[in-house]
């Protein structure tokens, strides 16, 4: 029988302080995420130096924290996993360094994490106290669609991606928190434009289907467009903004699309089974047409809601997959703010 394992893992990509204990790489002890959103709320998206300051802060109380409610001291962990891209870059020095004290202070090995790696990783987990679902088959076709990256990617095998397609321009996170402002509600504009949408009409705005450079690409920019000219020209003839309905019909764009073009790409490659990960995975209206796909003979998994989001889990589940093959970092690493996926295993020092 395998060896039970105890990952620490941190997280710090962004605006969210997060730490967390995973065992044996699926079953999740502790995670707590610190979020920095209201302070960012006032300046429309991240003010990447409020928010490093931010986790100088909060990164020790919350990796305490994480530790207290896993029930476990530094001594009981196995291996010390961080974020080491891609990210704002002085966010992921803010965790990295405290990994890097935690490694020197304890002896413990130390594993950096690709952030997008992490977020697929995040369909591997389940809480402590519930029975261990199973885990996701290969061949499978992640969609991986966050506030910074939106693309598909074919994994054979563990750790291992090929990138079918991804967005020429705007990421899907970031359509909606631009599309958000335009309609003039709250950042972050993923939970705003689904809330908004509950009330509204999708069928009100017809919003053509965007055409990206190859086939399995995507493109936001010209749906965005569509929803500031439709913006204008109401305002232009003194008519009201239907908000609600826009929002509606935005949303249920954005989600065809991502969902034709994932269906397209596993067709073509012959993967039955889909993986839906990245921030936007918490949509519910996309993860509901994520798993209606389910009745087209497609294996689904989907993260815990909680989990779609920034959070330390997935990086300890990923972390967990890494030390348990062998792929370690060491005390020079660096952060990496725009590190693919696609080299997610170049990094380490030893294998
Ligand atoms: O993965 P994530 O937490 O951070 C990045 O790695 O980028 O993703 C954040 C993105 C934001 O653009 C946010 O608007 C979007 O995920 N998001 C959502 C929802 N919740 C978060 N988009 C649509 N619907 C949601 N419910
Ligand atoms: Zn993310």
């Amino acid at each position: 029988m395998e060896e039970v394992t105890h990952i620490l893992a941190i997280e710090t990509s962004c605006d969210e302080t997060a730490a967390a204990v995973v065992h044996d790489g699926r079953s999740l002890l502790s995670s707590v995420v610190a979020s920095q959103m209201e302070m960012h709320a006032r300046y429309g998206g991240v003010y990447p130096e409020v928010a490093s300051r931010q986790h100088v802060l909060t990164i020790l109380p919350v990796v305490e924290e994480t530790l207290h409610k896993a029930r476990l001291s530094l001594a009981d962990v196995d291996a010390i996993a961080v974020t080491q891209g891609p990210g704002l870059a002085g966010s992921l020095v803010v965790g990295m360094n405290a990994a890097k004290g935690l490694v020197l202070g304890t002896g413990k090995p130390l594993v950096g994490v690709n952030h997008l790696e992490g977020h697929i990783y995040a369909a591997w987990l389940h809480e402590a106290s519930q029975p261990t679902p199973p885990a996701p088959d290969f061949p499978l076709l992640a969609l991986l669609a966050s506030g910074g990256h939106t693309e598909l990617d074919l994994m054979t095998g563990h750790l291992n991606y090929r990138r079918l397609g991804a967005t020429n321009d705007d990421a899907a996170g970031e359509a909606f928190d631009k599309t958000a402002r335009l309609l003039g509600l709250a950042y972050p504009g993923g939970p705003a434009i689904q809330k908004a949408a509950e009330e509204g009409d999708s069928q009100a705005f017809k919003f053509t289907r965007p055409k990206a450079e190859a086939e399995f690409d995507f493109s936001f920019s010209g749906l965005k467009t569509a929803v500031l000219y439709l913006v204008r020209n109401l305002e232009k003839n003194g008519q009201p903004i239907p908000v609600n309905d826009i929002a509606a019909s935005f949303q249920r764009a954005v989600v065809d699309y991502l969902i034709n073009q994932t269906v397209a790409a596993a067709r073509a490659h012959k993967a039955k089974n889909l993986l839906l990960a990245g921030g936007v995975s918490a949509n519910l209206s996309l993860r509901q047409a994520f798993l209606n796909l389910q009745n087209d003979g497609f294996t689904v998994h989907i993260p815990p809601f909680a989990y779609c989001t920034d959070n330390a889990a997935m990086i300890a589940a990923a972390g967990h997959q890494r030390f348990v093959g062998g792929y370690l970092s060491n005390l020079g690493m660096d952060v990496l703010p725009t590190w693919p996926i696609t080299r997610a295993s170049e990094q380490y020092l030893q294998k």
